[in-house]
């Protein structure tokens, strides 16, 4: 509990004797637990206000006789060290104090520690806060008024005349602070009782003792009827606890009846903070005593108010008023946006007190009753406004009213609990009337939405009248404890087997349970403690109470029969007849689906409704007219069954206009209506349906069905009126009840119907344009050729829909064709290619009308054809179909073979577009002629030459033509092996025609041949024949070189050979040229020009114009030929003419001596070879000087030369002399020289003579051979031996390879080296 805690024993305590220590001292109780030994008791010591810890410590030492030096330490219970810092905090009045060795010492003997447990003043002050709690979403503030109200009860219990108990809530800002104020007549309380008032769980059992009673003991009220004792004080705690919760302040003014003197007494939480602060005793105050309508004491003007209050007490023998200031914001606020709410509250929980044992029952004419002297008035002050004020009693929708008033009819009983208490209860039935379940629903507490004007969502399964809330409210002593409440007993439960009542019937009733105190509640009186857990002991005993008696009967069966009763007597059911079957219904949610009883007909409040019906509903949005399709009943029922909701399908109607079906609760049926009423209503719907159009045409241009119109005929313009049945034009769909008037538009439409489908070509829709009827504009754009449809169609606004409710919305439709029209305009189709000169051609005509249709020429008419530069015919043009103009003929220049662009103009009189350009391209004709160029008659051609012939294939019209396989040839004729020229002028219609140069072998003159150019592939085509008069050619034909000698020029053939002496030079050549006619040429710079030498590359250009040719150097050797040619060369003919030039030998110069054979000659032998002599010119050219004769005048000389064996001979082939047999007298060998010598020409030659074959071999350098060499023996000779070979004559024979051995005597070792 709250009030448990916060209570330490800190300060001073109120009202006990140790106050008297004066603020600021201290008691502390000190045990000396050092010792085992130590004294058993605590000391007191008494601590002075500024005492410190070595002042408290010095007497310590001294109280207990502890040398100062001593070691010990003082600690708190919980082993604290008491020091210096924490000595005044730690060491407060009260305490207990260890005097110990050491902190962690054992506690050798225990201790007793004093304190004190005072409750805090949270006790009063918090004790509301944490009493009232909330529950199921209330607010407790009208609990906790209510024990202000009970104590109210309480003290005017015994009032003779009317009990007044006044709330008023003081919330006019100009009279002060909030306040609320709980004022009754009762007895009052002396100033005794006031101060016990404030006592908190003094309650009435207690209050004898200690305390002057004012009762001579408490008296049990006498048993009443719903135990309306007043007797609601019980514990003490009620009204602190109410006062607290509200505010933070309670003024208690009251005055008993027969006190001259009124008591106030006031508790309030600023002033326990104070007293506390301020170290005062906390539970403990002052009464004010004073004469009654004395306000002198209220001077704060926060209360000023009070003046009023206490101006009051004038009039009253006795009265209680508790004034509670502080009061919370919420609260405020609380009460006074819900007044409403708590007051219903209020006289909700003094229903009983208010109304007596009956409650309101409002159809009963009130008379007075001992119970109607209790006036509960609420009041409410607000600053402006009108005061609120209630009294209790007329409230009529507080739950019981609603209860009471509802029930049709109660059953009352008694149970009686072990021990001695009692408690008496009431069932009431609220019946079900025809679509209501009449139980009634807290207003401020629904228990489920209300579903009313909820159209789609109106499903109810099983709707149980009492919903999930319990069956009992509890009272005590009269008095509602809110917060409890008991859901039922066994026998009144729904029965597990079928009862004789329907099991709904469970749900539809309420209870009320009123018990005496012998039943205990809380002491917030929210709840009972333990009410259910008795009444639903085994012991318990349940009897019914029938008019004031108890009945013997068990009770369950005469709870069944009542019920049964009851629902046969009062509820107003419906009854499910012609039973269809169960199904299930997939369109709802899963939970919902089924099983689901299906039926064709309902019983209702005296009616019947049957499938098929027509029927109007009530509290639908929007309202609907329809055909009862069937009923659904939830439930896996059998056959006819009563039951108070179910559903029934709608088929609305017109059908026609909605075909919708809806299921709405039966409850929804409008019973009041009749069938006639809604049929009626249902044809006047239907005859206000869209039914048909009207087109007309207001303007011309009217489409009759089936037409064949040419294309872009106009239609229209359309006027068109939507006619519902009787005629009437429209343009809304009727029902501006049902969802609102849906407009209605009509949409045309024209659809082109082609092979590959129907094309919406035109597509508009019209509103209805208020004054306007529906239009459409003239249509002229419809000029594609094919079958069409134009549709007129009334659609929906919005959704464009044609139908509605399943039935097509009235349309109309208008077939027609369209064709195409007269040709306006042509083009040219697909032309033969190419055009030529002359050659006919046809222009085929293709027709259109004015939109691009291909259209037919009907009438005559005259094509003009016109091109600039041609001259154009036709043949005729066609009509109908594949249009030509057919043959037609250009003639006229076209440049060359690739032909000539023209722009050949079609005019065809009578068309909008009459005339058309056809670009053609004028290809030349066939070939007619052919020209010649030149084109004289006689042509003269230079034998040697080809004529080339400029040829020209013409058309008529003298245009070059070509044409494949165009060969041009031309024969010559007159003379052997002429040539055939040909050419080829496919391609170009003109070519050179030439070939191979005119050849006529020897002509010197003149002569005539033919020629005949013609086209062999084109007879036609006339040949053309020239004369041709071929004359000799006047090029370079002859060359001729001259050798001028004097006067005279000898004439060098080609080919001579000419003799010249060597060395010498040829001077004056000249040459000679002439023509085919053997006419001299004359030499001009051109021509010489073209010649060449080939001995020199230097010629005189000078010397070649006057025909000089350049000197020829004659080579020096007679066996040097020289060849000399001289060449002209032009375009027509290379010329040669050659010589060779034979030197000869000049004059006899020199005289030669050849050796032939070796010229070496051994020592007395004859030279083996011979010397030849011959005599030669200046360059060494033999002459042929010698004859047999010449032998005499030779002769030879040489030193030591042997003639006598010469011999010289003349060599007739050769022209020389050989001479032989040269040998020379033995001597020194060495070179000898020979002189040979003829007339005054001679020659030397050189020998070598060398030595004669070897003879002897000499010792040379050797001592007198008798002479001994001395040598050592082992050793080499001193000096070599050296010998030479040598001829007879002593010359050292040059031998090789000679092998010299050295033989010794037999005793004598030696080596010899030999050399050469
Ligand atoms: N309006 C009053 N007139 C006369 N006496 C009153 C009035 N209000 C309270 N008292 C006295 O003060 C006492 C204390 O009231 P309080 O409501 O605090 O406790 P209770 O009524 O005794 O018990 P309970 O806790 O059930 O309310 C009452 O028993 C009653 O004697
Ligand atoms: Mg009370």
């Amino acid at each position: 509990m709250a009030a448990a805690d916060g209570g330490g024993p800190g300060g001073a305590s109120v009202g006990t004797e140790e106050d008297g220590g004066g603020v600021g001292h201290r008691t502390v109780y000190l045990f000396d637990r050092r010792e085992k030994e130590s004294e058993l008791g605590d000391r007191p010591l008494q601590v002075g206000e500024r005492s410190d810890y070595a002042g408290f410590r010095a007497c310590v030492c001294q109280t207990l006789g502890i040398s100062p030096e001593e070691k010990f330490v003082i600690t708190t219970t919980s082993r604290k060290e008491i020091t210096c810092d924490n000595f005044d905090e730690t060491v407060k009045d009260g305490v207990t104090l260890y005097l110990l060795q050491s902190v962690n010492q054992l506690l050798l003997t225990a201790t007793k520690e004093r304190i004190d447990f005072l409750p805090h003043y949270d006790t009063l002050v918090k004790s509301g806060m944490y009493e009232y709690y909330a529950s199921e979403g209330q607010n407790p503030l009208p609990f906790a008024l209510a024990e202000l109200i009970d104590n109210s009860l309480s003290a005017t219990s015994r009032n003779i005349g009317v009990r007044r108990i006044q709330i008023k809530l003081l919330f006019d800002e100009t009279q002060g602070k909030p306040a609320v104020a709980v004022i009754d007549n009762g007895r009052g309380m002396t100033s005794k009782q006031l101060n016990n008032w404030a006592v908190y769980r003094l309650s009435k059992f207690t209050r004898q003792g200690d305390f002057e009673s004012d009762h001579s003991g408490y008296v049990r009220p006498v048993p009443v009827p719903r135990s309306l004792n007043s007797d609601i004080s019980y514990f003490g705690v009620g009204g602190k606890q109410a006062v607290f919760f509200v505010g933070q302040s309670a003024r208690m003014i009251s005055k008993p009846a027969d006190s001259q003197d009124v008591h106030e007494l006031v508790l309030s939480k600023e002033d326990f903070e104070k007293k506390e602060k301020n170290k005062e005793a906390i539970y403990s105050g002052y009464i004010r005593n004073r004469k009654p309508s004395d306000s002198v004491h209220i001077t704060n003007d926060d209360e000023r108010f009070l003046h009023h209050l206490i101006i009051e007490e004038k009039e009253k023998d006795s009265f209680t008023a508790v004034v509670i200031t502080g009061v919370q914001p919420e609260h405020i606020q609380y009460l006074k946006n819900y007044f409403h709410l708590w007051t219903r509250q209020l006289a909700h929980i003094y229903h009983y007190y208010i109304h007596g044992p009956k409650g309101n029952e409002i159809r009963t004419s009130k008379e007075v009753e001992p119970f109607n002297n209790i006036d509960i008035e609420i009041s409410m002050f607000e600053k402006g406004k009108v005061p609120k004020i209630v009294n209790l009693r007329e409230i009529q929708d507080d739950m019981q009213t609603l209860y009471v008033n509802t029930a049709a009819d109660s059953f009352e009983f008694k149970a009686h609990v072990e021990g001695d208490g009692v408690v008496e209860g009431i069932i009431r039935y609220h019946p079900f009337l025809y679509d209501r379940e009449t139980y009634p629903d807290d207003p401020c507490f629904p228990s489920k939405l209300k579903d009313e004007d909820d159209e789609d969502d109106c499903f109810i399964l099983e709707k149980a009248a009492r919903g999930k809330r319990p069956i009992f409210e509890c009272f005590w002593n009269g008095r509602l404890i809110p917060y409890t409440s008991v859901e039922d007993f066994d026998w009144c439960t729904p029965p597990k087997k079928r009862g004789l009542a329907p099991i709904e019937c469970y749900n539809r009733i309420s209870g009320a349970l009123f018990t005496n105190d012998k039943f205990q509640v809380s002491t917030n009186k929210l709840t009972f403690m333990d009410l259910e857990l008795k009444l639903k002991d085994k012991n318990t005993l349940f009897t019914r109470i029938l008019n004031g008696q108890e009945q013997r009967m068990k009770i369950d069966r005469e709870f069944a029969l009542w019920l049964k009763d009851c629902h046969e007597k009062y509820d107003k059911q419906i009854k499910f007849t012609l039973f269809k079957g169960v199904i299930t219904r997939p369109d709802l949610p899963s939970k919902k689906q089924g099983p689901w009883a299906t039926y064709a007909a309902i019983e209702w409040d005296g009616k019947i409704y049957k499938a098929g019906q027509l029927v109007k509903t009530i509290k639908t949005l929007p309202l609907f007219y329809g055909s009862i399709v069937r009923f659904f009943l939830y439930g896996d029922h059998d056959g006819e069954v009563y039951a108070t909701g179910g559903e029934v399908q709608i088929a609305m109607e017109p059908q026609a206009l909605y075909d919708e079906v809806r299921t709405v609760p039966i409850a929804k049926l409008d019973r009041t209506v009749a069938e006639k009423a809604v049929k009626k209503y249902v044809e006047d719907e239907m005859a206000r349906l869209p039914d048909r159009l009207s087109v007309t045409w207001p303007e011309g241009d009217e489409l009759l069905p089936n037409e064949v119109r040419p294309a872009g005929t106009p239609i229209g313009a359309l006027r068109i009126e939507i006619l519902n049945k009787k005629g009437e034009a429209m343009q809304k769909l009727p029902g501006t009840s049902h969802g609102g008037s849906k407009k209605l538009l009509v949409e045309l439409k024209v659809i082109l119907h082609s092979s590959s489908g129907n094309k919406e070509i035109i597509s508009h829709i019209s509103q209805h344009g208020g004054k306007w009827p529906y239009w459409f504009k003239k249509m002229e754009n419809i000029q594609k050729l094919g079958n069409y449809t134009l549709k007129l169609q009334v659609v929906l606004n919005e959704s464009n829909a044609d139908t509605y409710a399943g039935r097509p919305l009235p349309s109309k439709a208008i077939k027609f064709s369209v064709k195409e029209g007269k040709p306006e305009k042509f083009s040219f189709g697909l032309l033969d290619l190419p055009f030529r000169v002359g050659v006919p051609f046809n222009i085929p005509l293709e027709f259109q009308d004015e939109f691009g249709h291909t259209s037919q020429l009907v009438t005559d008419i005259q094509p003009v054809l016109e091109a600039s530069g041609l001259s154009l015919h036709y043949e005729e043009i066609t009509k109908g179909p594949n249009c030509v103009i057919r043959g037609v003929t250009a003639k006229g220049p076209v440049n060359s073979c690739q032909g000539k662009n023209y722009n050949l103009k079609v005019t065809l009189p009578g068309l909008k577009e009459d005339s058309q350009i056809l670009k053609i391209r004028l290809l030349p004709g066939h070939p007619r002629r052919l020209k010649v160029k030149p084109d004289s008659e006689i042509l003269v051609i230079e034998n040697g030459t080809a004529f080339p012939f400029q040829v020209e294939v013409l058309d008529e019209s003298d245009n070059i033509t070509a044409q494949p396989k165009l060969i041009v040839h031309c024969k010559f004729s007159g003379a052997p092996n002429l040539p055939v020229y040909v050419v080829d002028c496919s391609s170009s219609g003109t070519s050179i025609l030439t070939g191979s140069a005119i050849q006529v072998q020897n002509i010197k003159k003149d002569q005539t041949l033919k020629a005949r150019i013609e086209i062999p592939s084109c007879k036609d085509v006339a040949p053309v024949e020239k004369t041709i008069k071929l004359l000799p050619s006047s090029h370079v034909a002859r060359l001729q070189i001259f050798s001028v000698e004097g006067q005279k020029a000898i004439q060098i053939k080609h080919q001579d050979e000419v003799n010249w002496i060597a060395g010498d030079i040829m001077h004056n050549l000249i040459f000679q040229m002439y023509d085919e006619g053997e006419r001299e040429i004359n030499i001009t710079s051109a021509l010489a020009e073209k010649i060449k030498v080939n001995w020199t590359p230097e010629i005189n250009k000078e010397h070649l114009l006057q025909g000089l040719l350049p000197d020829v150097q004659v080579p020096t050797s007679v066996k040097d030929m020289r060849y000399c040619q001289v060449s002209f060369q032009d375009d027509h003919v290379s010329l040669e003419s050659a010589f060779t030039v034979r030197p000869l030998p000049d004059e006899p110069k020199h005289l030669k001596c050849e050796m032939k054979g070796g010229k070496t000659v051994q020592m007395g032998q004859e030279l083996q070879g011979e010397v030849v002599i011959i005599i030669t010119d200046q360059y060494g050219n033999q002459i042929q000087a010698f004859s047999p004769s010449s032998l005499s005048s030779l002769s030879i000389a040489g030193v030591g030369l042997d003639s006598s064996n010469l011999k010289t001979t003349f060599q007739e082939n050769t022209q020389s002399i050989s001479v032989r047999g040269i040998k020379f007298i033995p001597g020194p060998p060495g070179n000898k020289d020979l002189c040979f010598t003829w007339r005054e020409f001679s020659d030397f030659i050189r020998v070598q003579l060398i030595s004669g074959p070897p003879a002897k071999l000499l010792l040379i350098d050797w001592p007198e051979l008798k002479e001994s060499i001395p040598v050592i023996n082992g050793r080499d000779l001193q000096n070599p031996i050296i010998v030479q070979l040598c001829d007879q004559w002593d010359n050292p024979a040059p031998v090789q390879h000679v092998k010299i051995s050295l033989t010794k005597a037999s005793n004598l070792k030696g080596r010899a080296y030999s050399s050469g």
